[in-house]
């Protein structure tokens, strides 16, 4: 079966049929992973029963993987390779966590629009999710795209933007659900870090807001004029038109591109339901301080 791409929402996202990720793609079918990429900013490959091997395999044929995971506290990973992300409700056992576990709190921050890794000086370009055993309910994850919701901004405030710098922290994104308290080995390793507020996508060259609630200031204003402009435009570019949900299915894999999105995941039963997905994840080629604006 040839490699086809299917649209499923009016500006961004499309369905990927014909290719088998049990075996790493040829050079050709990965260039063509890359345009579609480019062209939809978030990639859906269903029905793909790959393991970790496989799946990291993949991650790897289409780039330098990002080298560590952010994790809050000492726990021994589950999961096979250091650089997975463990994005699952699970225990090393298997059992489900308990309901104050620091790892289920942890893990709340992604209910929480963000874009993967843009509190690390280089954050992620691709992150590959794959549902291993879903909920029988709930758990979807929503995407937004960060350039449509760029090209609708009236083009004053496009002026207002350009230029911005705006300071990122795995802090701020744990505060704004009522964490506090952080130890002062958290404060160092999670020190704030500069981002573009807007940033060019290399490739299809269009401008992204690169918006995240990992944001908890914008260099040159006041720390609350700021947060108040980040929500506005958060609330701007999630609105239904630059959202697509996904429902999921046993095996998708779903790829999207931290530059030009946003994601979270949405609710399900946590304390009765095991939902296991697992993410490979590649880095940017530089902070995007030092990419072309
Ligand atoms: C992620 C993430 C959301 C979800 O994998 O980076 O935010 O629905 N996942 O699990
Ligand atoms: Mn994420």
């Amino acid at each position: 079966m040839p490699l086809s791409f299917t649209p499923l929402h009016p500006v961004f996202v499309a369905e990927v049929r014909g290719v088998d990720l049990r075996t790493v793609p040829d050079a050709e079918t990965l260039q063509r992973i890359h345009l579609g990429m480019q062209q939809y900013g978030v990639l859906v490959f269903p029905d793909q029963p790959i393991d970790d091997d496989q799946q990291m395999a993949f991650a790897r044929a289409l780039g330098p993987l990002e080298p560590t995971r952010a994790v809050v506290q000492a726990h021994k990973h589950r999961l096979k390779h250091a650089e997975m992300a463990d994005l699952s409700n699970l225990d090393v056992d298997g059992s489900l966590l308990p309901p104050d576990d620091a790892r289920r709190m942890f893990n709340l921050g992604n209910r929480l629009w963000h874009s993967d890794s843009s509190f690390k000086a280089t954050p992620a370009l691709y992150s590959m999710l794959h549902a291993r055993v879903i909920p029988d309910v709930g758990g979807d994850t929503e995407f937004a795209d960060m350039r449509a919701a760029w090209d609708a901004l009236p083009e004053s405030t496009q002026a207002r933007l350009r230029g911005l710098v705006a300071r990122h922290s795995l802090l701020y994104s744990r505060a704004q659900l009522g964490f506090s308290g952080f130890s002062e080995a958290e404060r160092e390793q999670f020190a704030p870090v500069p981002q573009r507020l807007v940033r060019r996508v290399p490739g299809s060259n269009r401008l992204s807001l690169y918006l995240s609630s990992h944001i908890g200031a914008v260099d040159g204003m006041p720390v609350p004029e700021a947060m108040a402009m980040v929500r506005d435009l958060i609330e701007h570019a999630t609105q239904r038109q630059f959202v697509y949900r996904h429902v999921w299915r046993v095996h998708d894999l779903v790829m999207w591109d931290n530059r030009a999105t946003m994601h979270r995941a949405r609710a399900f039963e946590d304390n009765r339901q095991p939902r296991d997905m697992r993410r490979a994840t590649l880095q940017d080629a530089a902070p995007t301080l030092e990419q072309p604006a």
